[in-house]
């Protein structure tokens, strides 16, 4: 997001482009205490963010919620019996040779330019270019290739710079030009990428060919730092799974299909982390794979795109319209790989377009393969029941929890210049970081020992926030930014029948309820 959009649109001016949305939730998720720039006082550090007080408390509900859902209580397969997924949490460093075996060190690269005159890195999938020609006589001259990031505002950008050009050039007969077609600096030839114009720069044939990169971190294990002792801080929680397969199928009592989960940090050096949380380069996915016979895995391929789509709308409350299904093009599939579907979501930044949330991949057999002959073990499964060996076939279903938190705050960001609280976060009551906000009206007549003895109560089962402080608007505004769905307002009647004012975050609508049904009343609203 460009400098500008990061600046905090007033709150009187209602937000009306998804620029202006994205950076008024971003303002938020920092004023309110749910993600913070990493190492602020320091100046930050690219691509590195903290979840604050109300961040964790959302991102741990998330992560339950898929652990709860996969390994503790599974879905129930096509058979209708219930499926076997058990969880594990792997080390962050594994051996070097894992990342040999799994293609890694090779092959997990993008494709980088950097711009000789900014001093810019960009991923060079991500700049898109577009032809500027001057026409005298019947001569027709290239002006060079104007390029932008792709994404968030890249027409506009490109029209832009493409005013300025002609203006700079002292105008003259410019060739009409169609910036909606813009071509990727990769497709373009060596030639054409020779006068491309960077997207912050301001002469042509700056860019550097793309080189690849490995996104890997790297670091050392023991007190000599060279070759041997060199090793990689994990890019994907799965091939954890994968080293421990034989290990869960030796202690466990799972037969094929089953299936192992993973949630927790992963670590990718992205050349252009961007879009606030979207593309970090320290994140945490869940992850799980699923081992099957290979003539069943196309049927849990489907299972699995289906079953998926279906959790993040339903279990995370993400609006139906702003979620869809991708199916990878044959050209966009790893090698190994013979079907991955996206789940998607159309996130502010993307708009209208979707972006990644989590991909469903059928990877066949390939990691163990690879893990069989690169540590000469055999990973095959005996199937008893038919008398077989065979290397299960595997289904992964692999989504980013930090990206997911994300999701959720730009599905739940709400804006009416009407209400006295005119921002809110329509977060799902259940994932909400704070269930109930308890409040006594005033700071006098028994209502505050009165609205104390409520959240003593109601904290042993619901995470509630006692607040007493400033008037009652700023209060319910304040729970109303955390996305708290319930604020309880002790009053002077509340001491005569027991009853409590009960204010919906949405609708800003109240109702009374008795004191000693509060309990009850939560548990039902947030069932
Ligand atoms: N094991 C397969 C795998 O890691 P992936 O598509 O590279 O597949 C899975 O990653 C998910 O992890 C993505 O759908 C996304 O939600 C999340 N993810 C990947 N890279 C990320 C990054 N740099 N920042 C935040 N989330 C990321």
């Amino acid at each position: 997001m460009s400098e500008a959009a990061q600046q905090k649109v007033e709150v009187n001016n209602a937000p009306v482009t998804a620029t202006q949305r994205m950076a008024n939730l971003v303002s938020l998720a920092k004023r309110r205490g749910f993600v913070f720039p990493a190492s602020e006082i320091y100046g930050g550090l690219n691509g590195f963010w903290d979840f604050g007080p109300l961040g964790i408390a959302l991102k741990n509900n998330i992560r339950d919620t898929w652990w709860r859902d996969m390994v503790e209580c599974p879905p129930i397969g096509p058979d209708g019996s219930p499926l076997s997924i058990v969880g594990l949490d792997s080390a962050i460093i594994q051996n070097p040779k894992t990342w040999v075996a799994s293609g890694h060190v090779a092959g997990f690269a993008d494709l980088m330019s950097d711009c000789r005159e900014t001093k810019g890195r960009y991923r060079a999938d991500h700049i898109v270019c577009t032809e500027i020609q001057f026409k005298k006589g019947d001569n027709v001259k290239s002006l060079g290739w104007l390029s932008t990031l792709d994404g968030d505002e890249a027409e506009a950008n490109l029209a832009k710079k493409a005013k300025k050009m002609i203006q700079k050039s002292g105008g003259g007969e410019i060739v009409p030009f169609d910036i909606t077609k813009a071509i990727p600096f990769t497709s373009l030839s060596e030639s054409q990428r020779a006068l491309v114009i960077g997207p912050d720069a301001e002469n042509p044939g700056t860019l550097t060919e793309p080189r690849k990169f490995n996104l890997m971190f790297e670091t050392y294990t023991g007190v000599f730092q060279n070759e041997d002792s060199r090793a990689y801080l994990r890019p994907e929680t799965a091939q954890g799974i994968f080293l421990n397969y034989k290990n869960v199928l030796d202690s466990s009592r799972v037969k094929v299909p089953f299936g192992i989960a993973q949630i927790g940090k992963a670590f990718r050096n992205e050349v252009t982390p961007r879009n606030f949380i979207f593309r970090t380069r320290e994140f945490e996915q869940m992850e799980m794979e699923f081992f099957c016979p290979p003539d069943d895995a196309k049927m849990w391929y489907e299972f699995w795109v289906t079953t998926r789509l279906k959790w993040w709308e339903e279990r995370i409350g993400l609006s139906k319209a702003k979620l869809q299904r991708r199916e990878h093009d044959s050209d966009e599939l790893a090698h190994y790989s013979t079907a991955c579907a996206d789940v998607e979501f159309q996130y502010p930044f993307s708009e209208p377009k979707f972006g990644e949330l989590e991909g469903i991949a059928h990877r066949g057999n390939f990691d163990l393969t690879q893990h069989s002959q690169h540590s000469k073990t055999n990973l095959e499964y005996f199937d008893q029941e038919n008398n077989k060996k065979y290397l299960p076939h595997v289904i992964e279903p692999a989504s980013g929890l930090t990206r997911g938190v994300l999701a959720v705050l730009c599905d739940a960001y709400e804006y009416d210049a009407s209400r006295a609280s005119p921002e809110w976060l329509r977060i799902k009551p259940s994932l909400a970081p704070i269930k109930a906000g308890v409040f006594p009206l005033v700071n006098k007549d028994g209502m505050p020992e009165m609205a104390e003895k409520i959240y003593l109560e109601l904290r042993q089962s619901f995470t509630c926030q006692y607040d007493a402080k400033q008037s009652i608007g700023r209060r319910y505004a304040r729970m109303d930014e955390a996305g708290t769905p319930f604020c309880l307002t002790v009053d002077g009647d509340s001491l005569k029948d027991s009853t409590v004012t009960v204010r919906h975050r949405d609708t800003a609508s109240q109702e009374r309820v008795n004191a000693g049904q509060l309990k009850a009343y939560l548990n039902e609203k947030l069932a």
